[in-house]
């Protein structure tokens, strides 16, 4: 029984430890990061590391080494390798799941403004603020690398490389982050609007509250489309449940 857990998050890590909790008999995991960060925290089971080469490479792997089922637990702006995933299910037969977190939703007192990429992100900002906590990650910094009058406070868990907005600060580290430290943050550098993608998630959620308290506008980026008829859950309970009741072992009940 061979399981593929395409990775890369949280619910990810969170499934294949359950996985290895149950010591199902039999049962081989194999995960399946892209590469992207230098040091990432590696799941139980077996990692393999680097892109597929496409859909119809991702299909040929899964035949060679006898995936029984895969499980799509990467990153809700990860588009293009859960269209592949999908694909690549049905070329060779194999079921897929997606673990895919559901997005934020705001409550009172939020002031959010969506958008539907960085670029419009970035287009938006100028009319809100000064000061920018810009929390969506190392790759897609050119979009914001125009706004030469806006100071960035740019976190993310490797270095950003050029090119970036001229005046910024980057803040290394990776959640989960704590409401306390969300609220210091924006108190210290002064933060007059944040910039995230709806990642959705209790790990990076304290900055919305952290915002919400103190007044200051979100920018929220839409979630690219996810491939359709593919079933999803939200927990990686959920997903060991899928999994027990398909392979028959015993956390199915
Ligand atoms: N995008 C984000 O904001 C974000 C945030 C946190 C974590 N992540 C994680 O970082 C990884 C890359 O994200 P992305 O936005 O660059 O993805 P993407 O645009 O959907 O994927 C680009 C290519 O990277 C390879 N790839 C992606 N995820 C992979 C995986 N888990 N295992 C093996 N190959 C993978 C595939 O290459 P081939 O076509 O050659 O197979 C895919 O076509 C994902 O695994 C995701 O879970 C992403």
């Amino acid at each position: 029984m061979h399981v593929l857990i395409l990775g890369g998050t949280t619910e990810a890590r969170r499934l294949a430890e359950l996985l290895a909790a149950d010591h199902v008999p039999g049962l081989r995991v194999t995960n399946s990061l892209a590469g992207r960060v230098a040091a990432p925290r590696l799941p139980p089971g077996e990692v393999r590391v680097g892109g597929f080469g496409g859909a119809d490479g991702l299909a040929a792997w899964l035949r060679e080494h006898e995936v029984d089922a895969l499980i799509d637990a990467t990153h809700p702006f990860a588009g293009r390798i859960s269209f592949n995933a999908a694909r690549a299910a049905a070329t060779a037969h194999v079921p897929l799941l997606a673990l895919r977190r559901p997005g934020w939703v705001p409550v009172a007192g939020d002031d959010w403004r969506e958008a539907d990429s960085l670029e419009e992100a970035a287009q938006l900002l100028p009319g809100l603020g000064r000061r920018v906590f810009l929390t969506t990650g190392r790759m897609g910094l050119a979009a914001f690398a125009d706004l030469t009058d806006l100071w960035f406070l740019v976190r993310s868990v490797d270095a950003p490389e050029p090119p970036h907005p001229p005046r910024m600060e980057v803040l290394l580290d990776r959640g989960p982050f704590t409401l306390d430290g969300e609220r210091e943050l924006l108190r210290r550098h002064r933060v007059d609007v944040v910039v995230t993608k709806d990642s959705g998630g209790a790990a990076t959620a304290p900055k919305l509250t952290a915002a919400r308290e103190a007044g200051v506008p979100v920018v929220v980026v839409r979630r690219p489309p996810a491939p359709a008829g593919v079933r999803v859950v939200a927990e990686p309970e959920q997903a060991l449940a899928w999994l027990a009741t398909r392979m028959s072992f015993p956390s199915a009940g």
